[in-house]
């Protein structure tokens, strides 16, 4: 039994797989409606979502099967005082898989050593979303035609954003790849994902705080919003939140090839005047979260 708690537990090749599994299921959506028949997903989260419970839950009815779960920590018994591990002990007598979002970073390697189902990483506090890397990979792949030689540009809070720790991981991997980080010093990348990811891998990178300086190079510019949830005061929030804002002005020096992706929720970082640029392709990719999603369940449940 696998779980999938950092992106790295899956290889490159498993990755290919998922992502033209998720063609093929974007193509051939009927072939699949039956796969999860009896099947149930358990979304357990701990923090809010809007698109990655909800995208959970449409793969797993897209599949056939049945969901179940809570929204809100305060409507499970986390709110008396219930260890996670508990939690999970009993929730996987009731579920054949759990994607697990939770404030704390490690909780779900820790729910995966408990339970007797496979544990999905839903987003671990400041950490790591895996799933949403498949998401970003798939999008970069169907809009780039590749995952190689590309240069990445991050811009927002790269302390806090986990989406781009994972991103900046499973982008390591691959051959030609440059990052260009872009952020306030306040929310520079951790010197941890820094060294393991791209220091020791001998990866080309660039640190700056100006998006202006950087987005003529870019073939993919990776917005992400600063994580309110996760600052310490709200005086440094509000200093901060609006550092970087895209607008169509902006992306004048841009590459007419270059895409825009947004993990969502966006607040102020990109303009809604952004939307209709075909470069902007934030919702093409929540959209494509859902398709990566189901080929991740049929793979953590061994279903052909
Ligand atoms: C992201 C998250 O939860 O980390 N959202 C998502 O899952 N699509 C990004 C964010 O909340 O800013």
């Amino acid at each position: 039994m696998r779980s999938l708690i950092d992106i790295l537990d899956l290889s490159v090749q498993e990755i290919e797989e998922l992502i033209s599994v998720s063609e093929d299921i974007i193509a051939n959506p009927e072939k699949y409606r039956e796969k999860c028949r009896y099947k149930k997903l358990a979304t357990l989260f701990f923090e809010p979502s809007t698109r990655t419970r909800l995208s959970f839950e449409a793969a797993m009815m897209e599949l056939g099967g049945n969901v179940l779960g809570f929204s809100d920590a305060n409507s499970s018994s986390s709110s008396k005082g219930e260890s996670v591990s508990d939690t999970v002990t009993v929730v996987s007598g009731y579920a054949d898989i759990i994607a697990m979002r939770h404030p704390k970073e490690g909780a779900p390697l820790v729910a995966s050593m408990k339970s007797s189902v496979p544990i999905i990483n839903a987003g671990d506090g400041g950490h790591n979303h895996p799933t949403q890397t498949l998401a970003d990979l798939l999008t970069i792949k169907r809009e780039k035609g590749t995952l190689e030689n590309l240069t990445i540009g991050f811009c927002g809070d790269l302390k806090f954003g986990r989406t781009v720790h994972s991103l900046i991981a499973a982008m390591s991997r691959y051959k030609g790849i440059k990052f260009v980080l872009i952020s306030p010093e306040e929310l520079k990348l951790p010197s941890y994902v820094k060294e393991t990811y791209i220091k020791n891998k001998g990866i080309e990178y660039e640190q700056t705080t100006s998006l202006d300086d950087a987005m003529d190079k870019l073939d993919v510019l990776y917005m992400t919003r600063v994580q309110k949830e996760r600052f310490f005061n709200e005086e440094d929030y509000l200093r901060l939140k609006d550092s970087y804002i895209l607008t169509p002005e902006k992306l004048v020096p841009a590459k007419e090839d270059l895409i825009i992706l947004h993990p969502l929720p966006r607040v102020n970082e990109i303009s809604t005047a952004v939307d209709n640029d075909k470069r902007a392709a934030y919702f093409r990719q929540a959209r494509n979260a859902k398709y990566i999603r189901m080929a991740l369940i049929l793979k953590l449940l061994e279903v052909d």
